[in-house]
């Protein structure tokens, strides 16, 4: 299994050190276009290899996608990161031709490969992607729900005062600071519903701290985060890889699923070799439904500054 990572920043790098560390693929190629920066993170990391035990084999290229040929699947993380402050969506304007060359540059050296996109904002890059490519709607999945989930688990457990194994949650809609959606009616603790072991106060705190996740962050490190990140789409490339049939939100292009059409939004899947398997459709209180279709309508409005 060949995976490309273009941006070999924070996000990226710490991904290529996941799936490097999860041994579960031969070849990593790291991209980017600051000179020598990729080539250095893919040898350092390289250097670990002894250390961490591991045989993938990793290297870098300076915008040079030739090396990128025959992918299997590739990931987008480049683009500029947040700063404190911002919205991801005030990204648009430099990230939308980033992203656009960059999948023309992958889709042209690996005319099958499976486009996971990070880069935000990240549901109208999604998007984007779809529209760049050209590739067949399972092949693009943006990563969001992961992450939101995983920051979402971290919350419910703070709250429960629980070990994040006795707990399982997901979060769907938009990768944004106001249109995700955390299901606390299907979230639990080792099974048992959490609206047992906490009251409306407790439960709307983890849902607000879920949804500034991401900026809670930027204001303390400065920058977009990237462990987290990188640790969600290693997630989501083992499931392809090993074709795990992994149940996954991620952000992809609805045709009618959950009333909602011609749009990149978060929505649970399971996840394989062939990229998207099956949009699971799940029932929503009449709430989650109405602020699923309010993250539509706010995902849409940016959408349209891709015009
Ligand atoms: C985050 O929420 C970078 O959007 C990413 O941290």
């Amino acid at each position: 299994m060949k995976v490309t990572i273009v941006g070999a920043g924070a996000v990226g790098a710490s991904c290529a050190e996941y799936i490097a560390m999860k041994n579960f693929c031969s070849e990593v190629v790291l991209v980017d276009i600051k000179e020598g920066f990729a080539e250095g993170k893919a040898m350092d990391l390289m250097q670990t290899a002894s250390l961490n035990g591991f045989d993938t084999k990793l290297i870098g290229s300076t915008n040079d996608y030739t090396k990128t040929a025959n992918s299997d699947l590739a990931v987008i993380t480049s683009g500029i990161p947040r700063k404190p402050g911002m919205t991801r969506e005030e990204l648009i304007g430099i990230n939308a031709g980033i992203v656009k060359e960059v999948t023309e540059n992958l889709v042209k050296q690996s005319p099958n490969v499976i486009i996971i996109v990070v880069s935000n904002p990240m549901d109208t890059m999604a998007y984007l992607v779809h529209k760049t490519s050209g590739l067949p709607k399972e092949r693009v999945i943006g990563m969001g729900g992961a992450l939101d989930s995983a920051r979402f688990k971290y919350r419910l457990a703070e709250a429960l005062e629980a070990p994040i194994s006795d707990v399982d949650g997901m979060v769907i809609a938009a990768h944004s600071d106001t249109g995700m959606v955390p299901l606390i009616s299907k979230a639990t603790r080792n099974g048992v519903p959490v609206s047992e072991f906490l009251d409306s106060q407790k439960l709307e705190y983890v849902v607000n701290e879920t949804k500034v996740g991401g900026a809670t962050l930027t204001k303390l490190l400065g920058t977009s985060a990237w462990y987290a990140p990188g640790a969600a789409v290693s997630v989501m490339v083992q499931a392809i890889a090993c074709d795990q049939k992994k149940m996954i939100p991620c952000s992809l292009l609805l045709n009618g699923e959950y009333g909602e059409s011609d749009i990149c939004l978060g929505v649970p899947a399971i996840i394989g070799k062939n990229g998207v398997e099956k949009i699971v459709e799940i029932d929503l209180s009449d709430a989650e439904k109405s602020e699923f279709k309010a993250a539509a309508d706010a995902v849409r409005e940016v959408n349209k500054d891709l015009k």
